[in-house]
């Protein structure tokens, strides 16, 4: 009988440990910082263009990184524009490093943030029962439609919220990414928490059918994951943990597991260069356009 391995979301503190020390080892972010920095500007031009104001909506934000990453480069190309920016997160740990984040960032006075410590699906019940009439120009979530309920559902949402030629922007893996392989061999074993096998091919699917048109972009990242071959490594623990998105995976599973499933992790997964084991993990970003 397959074993159900608890949520790393369940544990707020160490989902943070274990999410800083994946991003410490991670290329996600440069990957991220380069798409804002070197495409991002032409995507949203029909968006910003002439705009005094923006609302942008962050589901998920995390410590927000990426959300201050994209709001210096709207700001750099408009230095004028006002931004109210709505964060939608449901881990107060993460949302604390967010504000942090931006106590020590200089020069944000062009942005006036509304904290929501609460799920995308709380959001949209809130939202509804306000009935809120607001509309917003950029709407993001990237990496976490895997958490939430009904992915079709909170995209068809927060896509009702944009204003005309806005965007709604995803990032999520592709189909047949190292994630998907991992979860795959060990899916009959192991009940993993979240829609872990969610790619963005079930989005284009959804957004097909729905006759919504969008744009994607592959974004390549790799995450040196060497301390996770060291038996009893805490950092390495917490990375693995990462990976599966489960609390103490080495310690949940028997060894029996854990040997095939590093494994599997090193040869299928990875490649080996100067000593360090580096798992590929390239993922996609959908753009969504509101064109009316
Ligand atoms: C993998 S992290 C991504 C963080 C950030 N967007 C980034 O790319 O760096 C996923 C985030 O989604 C949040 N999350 C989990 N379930 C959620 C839900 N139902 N609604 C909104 N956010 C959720 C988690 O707390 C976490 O901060």
């Amino acid at each position: 009988m397959a074993i159900p391995l608890q949520s790393l979301l369940s544990d707020h503190k160490r989902y943070q440990k274990s999410s800083q020390l994946y991003d410490e080892r991670s290329s996600e972010n440069q990957s991220m910082q380069d798409f804002i920095n070197n495409l991002l500007p032409d995507i949203l031009a029909s968006t910003v263009i002439g705009k005094s104001h923006l609302n942008v909506i962050s589901v998920g934000s995390g410590s927000g990184v990426q959300d201050l990453n994209l709001l210096s480069m709207l700001h750099l190309k408009n230095p004028v524009m006002e931004v109210h920016n709505e964060v939608v997160e449901p881990n107060p740990t993460q949302i604390h490093s967010f504000k942090d984040l931006v106590s020590q960032t200089p020069d944000l006075d062009y942005i006036n943030f509304n904290w929501n410590s609460i799920s995308a699906e709380e959001f949209e019940e809130q939202w509804k029962e306000n009935k809120m009439t607001k509309k917003f120009d950029i709407i993001h979530m990237f990496q976490v439609l895997y958490f939430v309920k009904d992915p079709e559902a909170t995209i068809s949402f927060f896509h009702s919220l944009l204003n005309k030629n806005g965007k709604l922007l995803i990032s999520l893996l592709p189909d047949g990414s190292s994630w998907g392989k991992l979860y795959d061999m060990c899916s009959n074993r192991l009940i993993l928490a979240n829609h872990v096998d969610l790619t963005i091919d079930d989005v284009k699917s959804y957004l097909d059918l729905e006759g919504l048109s969008y744009e994607t972009y592959i974004l390549p990242r790799q995450v040196d994951i060497t301390q996770c071959f060291i038996e009893g490594d805490e950092n390495g623990d917490l990375v693995l943990d990462f990976l599966v998105h489960a609390i103490h995976f080495s310690k949940s599973v028997s060894s029996e597991l854990k040997t095939e499933f590093m494994e599997f992790l090193r040869t299928e997964c990875c490649d080996e260069a100067n000593g360090k084991v580096l798992y590929n993990s390239d993922f996609e970003m959908i753009v969504i356009d509101k064109l009316k």
